[in-house]
């Protein structure tokens, strides 16, 4: 990659992380975004889901299949504590997940290809609101990516140092949904128990049996997550009132497991709420899916992978990665892999994303730029060969 290009990634990425912002506020962000693609003359550059941005890189074959890269580019709200020179300015918000890198090496993968172009047009595609799981969503709505045959989307990652990259095929991340219990009994006076249905004591009882999900239902050579986050009961250390609330996440990797979790939990909480003569409703607000990467999108990006940074460059992803990510929303319509690039410089320490310390090498921008616009150059080749 030139010298010239570099700088003007490292000075971007820098600008977006002093500046970051929330899903679906990325109004800055966008605006910086759009003048940078706009120096690349795409063929096309339009504005999608509220605040992201689509830039079409011409191909060299006319007609030729399409091809797109995502990167993300929202911030979180955390208070930012690295110390760095080009620390948040914006108050409670920070880039403590990498959307800043990922944008930047979107738009490297840009330059890249316009240097080089594929043989069909590569979508770039920069999406808003990955951190709620609604982006991705909001730009499948927008039809904008409905001609499109493949796609590529990378997460920098500090368990793997600068030129290590997992591409593999099957499940990279794991689905995300909420569910919601509330238990409705009958309030009374803490001193007549009897009086009472009490939705703490089958609060307590519900959430001890759900614990069975996983260590009894689940298949134990499966991943599988169920975690309460939040309870809310009562007003008076003498009042047995007359609801509980719980909400939790349920997590998975592929579909049948993630669909037995949200049976699991309806089917406990309402038996065990009617052993505690109480009511349950149980809603679940469906997240994300699972990340599961296609086979042969994944062999383009080894592929790609290992021509550029050698084949002892692509590695396992190891234990897998039960947080969400909602590049699975395209993976439902179009074939996609999902890579990992590597982010900590050998000495560091493994400091997890979505802390107040996070930060990246800045050599992860290049590699991801360059491995992204290879997988779509790969991708294109062999789509479009196929066509003839
Ligand atoms: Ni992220």
């Amino acid at each position: 990659m030139p010298d010239a290009l570099r700088e003007r990634l490292v000075a971007l990425r820098r600008d977006l992380h002093q500046n970051p912002e929330l899903s679906f506020a990325e109004h800055r962000t966008g605006d910086v975004l759009v003048r940078e693609l706009e120096e690349l003359s795409p063929s096309r550059l339009d504005r999608v889901a509220r605040t992201g941005v689509i830039a079409r890189i011409a191909g060299r074959e006319r007609g030729a299949p399409v091809v797109a890269i995502r990167g993300d580019i929202d911030a979180l709200p955390i208070q930012e504590a690295t110390g760095l020179a080009f620390a948040s300015t914006n108050a409670g918000v920070m880039h403590a997940c990498g959307h800043d890198v990922h944008a930047t090496w979107a738009v490297g993968a840009a330059a890249l290809l316009s240097n080089a172009p594929a043989a069909g047009d590569v979508l770039i595609v920069l999406q808003p609101a990955e951190e709620i799981g609604e982006g991705a969503a909001a730009v499948m709505e927008s039809g904008q990516l409905d001609d499109v045959r493949a796609i590529f989307g990378a997460h920098v990652d500090r368990r793997f140092t600068v030129g290590q990259v997992v591409a593999q095929a099957g499940p990279l991340a794991a689905s995300a949904d909420v569910f919601e219990i509330v238990l409705t009994g009958r309030g009374a006076h803490g001193a007549r128990p009897h009086e009472s249905a009490d939705p703490i004591v089958c609060m307590a009882a519900v959430i001890s049996a759900l614990q069975t999900i996983v260590s009894r239902r689940v298949n134990p050579a499966t991943p599988a997550v169920v975690t309460i986050g939040m309870v809310n009961a009562g007003t008076a250390s003498n009042v047995i009132p007359e609801r509980a609330e719980l909400r939790g996440t349920l997590r998975a990797t592929d579909h049948d497991t993630r669909a037995l979790l949200q049976a699991e939990v309806r089917e406990i909480s309402t038996h065990i709420a009617a052993a505690h003569h109480v009511q349950a409703a149980v809603t679940f607000s469906a997240g994300v899916p699972p990340v599961i990467n296609d086979a042969r999108a994944a062999r383009w990006a080894s592929d790609a992978a290992a021509e550029l940074l050698g084949a002892a460059s692509v590695v396992p992803l190891g234990i897998t990665n039960m947080a969400g990510e909602d590049f699975a929303w395209y993976q439902r319509q179009i074939p996609g892999c999902f890579l990992r690039v590597g982010a900590r410089e050998h000495d560091e320490l493994v400091i997890p994303a979505h802390s107040p310390q996070f930060d990246v090498s800045e050599e992860a921008i290049f590699v991801g730029a360059a491995v992204l616009a290879e997988c779509a150059r790969r991708a294109s080749a062999e789509l479009a060969a196929e066509r003839k």
